[in-house]
């Protein structure tokens, strides 16, 4: 696992940006599979800044996201679909077509699921993978059990999830319980990946996490050390229990 720790938010937002730029400029038609929440809304508006003021060119990236709630239309202001069109894809010229958040609203979802996969395997696999990290190690919506779904599939969302993201809403009771998510086989699929961690918050379970001694199912992150090419980007907040 290849480390990479910046001062700020700032810094691991241009950091991310630059890597995410370097990608698209040695594979126009690169596969990028993107993340919601916090953490990369500064790499993304690093991108949008890259796109205008340097011809920065996503007329031939392909996106898939990670996850989307069930329940809530694409045009819902609280969608993954919304979060996805205000923070980058209205602002970039990237196709429509050629972006990809999972139907919260499928009707066989099971089958939405299998092709959302299908979908990814078709065009070659994801070249680089965006991932945040949740308190709890969740990666995308893969949350601490037993078992983890190796493709994309529904899950139910634990307490903890369900309370960190109820700041995006106006009350808890509005946030869906139950999301679709890739899974961890449809991650570790991905050729490269790089995950991004901000905040004091972040820092236990990324001392966790960099210790790089075990995986555990519950820290779903984990896993990731089976992976041959993942960088971690840090602030020095999240980083701040390392080598403690
Ligand atoms: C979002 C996702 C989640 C978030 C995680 C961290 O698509 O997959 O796993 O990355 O919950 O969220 P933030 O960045 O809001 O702390």
């Amino acid at each position: 696992m290849k480390i990479i720790i910046e001062k700020d938010y700032d810094g691991l937002s241009k950091k991310t940006a630059e890597i995410i730029k370097e990608e698209i400029n040695r594979k126009p038609n690169l596969i990028l599979g993107l993340a919601t929440g916090s953490t990369p809304v500064g790499t993304y508006e690093e991108l949008i800044k890259m796109h205008k003021e340097e011809n920065l060119d996503f007329s031939k990236v392909t996106t898939f996201n990670l996850d989307e709630y069930i329940g809530l239309s694409p045009e819902h202001p609280n969608s993954y679909h919304i979060y996805m069109e205000e923070n980058l894809f209205n602002h970039i010229n990237i196709e429509k077509e050629n972006t990809h958040v999972p139907n919260g609203e499928a009707e066989d979802i099971e089958e939405y699921c299998k092709n959302y996969d299908k979908g990814i395997e078709e065009l070659g696999g994801i070249d680089l993978q965006i991932l945040g990290i949740g308190e709890n190690g969740h990666i995308a919506f893969n949350e601490p059990a037993e078992e983890l779904t190796l493709g994309t599939h529904v899950t139910g969302l634990t307490e903890s999830t369900i309370n960190a993201n109820s700041r995006f809403f106006d009350s808890i009771e509005e946030v869906p319980k139950t999301a679709i998510t890739m899974g961890l086989g449809s991650i570790m699929k991905a050729k490269k990946i790089i995950l991004l961690a901000s905040g004091k918050n972040k820092a236990q379970v990324i001392k966790e996490l960099l210790k790089e001694e075990y995986t555990t199912t519950s820290i779903p992150a984990t896993m990731l050390l089976l992976h041959p090419d993942v960088t971690v980007i840090l602030d020095e907040e999240a980083a701040s229990k390392h080598n403690e």
